[in-house]
């Protein structure tokens, strides 16, 4: 991929003859003459390094780096300065910016610079890579909240994560973060450096199921026209996670049951045991008790599973951690939908804590979703909360003027699916029609979008 450079200066002919320049040695080029248009082009794409010039008209270069290091931190800028503004460019070295060049350099002295800018551009990337992958390690960055319900869980995942084989069993309400700490078990564990495997029990049909987790030999059955490895023979070293347990059928079960207790499983058509050594993550928001009394599912495979037992409480029972979470939410999303959102109205947060989250997590994440797009400046206001949210009686008494609903559309008499359609075409709106987005706010699957779309004519 070629590297992308951003050139800014007021004088048209020198950001053309610089853009040349740089092209003639590969680097993909583009010119700004104004401040404005700068900030405006580094809003909707990604440069890799920036030559600034420090005079500009109107928002001169060092309020662009400002802004410009405010989007992207990172960003590697090369200050252009011509005689008379050596105190400029010192400051913007203190302000961030990465080098500078004294105006009146030729092409082989720009190339030079942009070179090794990049070379430092790249070190910095690989960086943040390394951190990043780091940070997957230490519980306190990636799972959320600090309420002491959500500690207690968090110092039991560390602890987990430190024996070595032991089975266990993840059990919360839909949402709560359960696959979030199955990740969080195997990568602060020793076996990070192998895969863990998941794998969701509800969605794969019984048939394909056992073929999946134990593999066949050539010839087992028809169609085996040649061997192939299940997930336990993949994960080996590393961990399976066993997603939504509770709708394993009862025929894999015991096999299911012999694996964890001997660690060795068979493929299928095989005639030798093939010992493994895998740590097997369950999950569940079932209440796996009452399986066992509806004799869906069998005990002692329950008690092999929950040697370590990990319960994450519903997000209502630790309040504390909502409006964290929330932000977190808020930041991603800043990133994604490129906004400048900086957090949630009094009022907003106290809806929030109040609200009593069926959802979980998932929904607070799908609801802060909406709000960011829906809020247009800098606060997400109460009207940016789903109306679900809004309707619903909450512990603290909301004013009343502040629960009608932005999304309720009209006062005349209509139609539910006037009003579906309305919604639809305002939140296409919202995202630029973007399909994919939209489906995801309105919670629909894109093809039930599609259908909808086609039924109510929407272009
Ligand atoms: N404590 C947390 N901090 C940050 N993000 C979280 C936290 N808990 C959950 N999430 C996020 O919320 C979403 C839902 O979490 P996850 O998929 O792990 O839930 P789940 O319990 O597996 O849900 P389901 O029962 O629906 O499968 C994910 O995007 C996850 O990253
Ligand atoms: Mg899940």
């Amino acid at each position: 991929m070629k590297e992308r450079i951003l050139i800014v200066d007021d004088e048209e002919d020198l950001t053309l003859g610089y853009s040349k320049c740089l092209a003639k040695v590969g680097y993909e080029t583009k010119t700004a003459n104004s401040g404005e248009d700068a900030i405006v082009m580094l809003r909707e794409e990604i440069f890799d390094l920036i030559f600034l010039d420090i005079r500009l008209p109107k928002m001169d270069g060092l309020e662009v780096l400002k802004k410009a290091l405010e989007m992207d931190p990172d960003l590697i800028v090369v200050m252009m300065t011509a005689h008379g503004t050596v105190e400029s460019a010192v400051e913007a070295m203190r302000i961030g910016a990465h080098h500078y060049l004294m105006k009146g350099f030729d092409h082989e002295e720009l190339r030079i610079v942009a070179k090794k800018a990049l070379e430092v551009n790249q070190l910095k990337r690989e960086v943040s890579h390394l951190k990043l992958k780091d940070s997957r390690r230490y519980p306190d960055t990636a799972i959320f909240g600090n309420s002491p319900n959500m500690k207690k869980v968090k110092d039991l995942i560390k602890v987990v994560a430190t024996t070595p084989k032991t089975s266990v069993l993840i059990q919360g309400e839909s949402g709560t973060g359960k696959e979030l700490v199955a990740w969080a078990v195997h990568n602060w564990s020793a076996r990070s450096e192998k895969a863990m495997i998941p794998i969701n029990c509800s969605a794969i049909p019984e048939a394909l199921m056992e073929s999946e987790l134990f593999g066949f030999e050539k010839g087992a059955f028809t169609d085996a026209k040649t061997m192939k490895k299940g997930v336990f023979e993949l994960a080996h070293g590393g961990t399976i996670f066993l997603d939504e347990i509770s709708s394993m059928s009862p025929n894999l079960q015991p096999k299911l049951l012999r694996v964890v207790e001997t660690q060795s499983f068979r493929r299928i058509g095989g005639v030798s045991d093939i010992k493994i050594n895998v740590r097997i993550i369950a999950a569940t928001n079932q209440d796996l008790m009452q399986c066992i009394k509806d004799g869906t599912f069998r005990e002692d495979l329950y008690y092999r599973l929950k040697v370590l037992e990990i319960v994450i409480p519903p997000l209502k029972e630790r309040v504390e951690d909502i409006v964290p979470i929330a932000k977190l939410f808020i930041d991603q999303n800043n990133r994604e939908f490129s906004k400048k959102i900086k957090g949630i109205s009094e009022e907003a947060e106290r809806l929030l804590k109040s609200y009593h989250w069926p959802g979980n997590v998932r929904e607070l994440k799908n609801i802060i979703e909406r709000a960011t797009i829906l809020c247009q400046d800098e606060i997400i206001q109460i009207e940016h909360l789903a109306i679900e949210l809004q309707n619903v009686p909450t512990q603290e008494s909301i004013p009343a003027a502040a629960v009608t609903s932005n999304v309720v559309i009209s006062e005349e008499p209509v139609s539910l699916q006037e009003i579906e359609k309305r919604h639809i075409i305002k939140t296409l709106e919202k995202v630029n029609g973007n399909k994919s987005k939209a489906a995801r706010i309105l919670e629909i699957s894109r093809s039930t979008l599609r259908e909808k779309l086609k039924q109510y004519g929407i272009a």
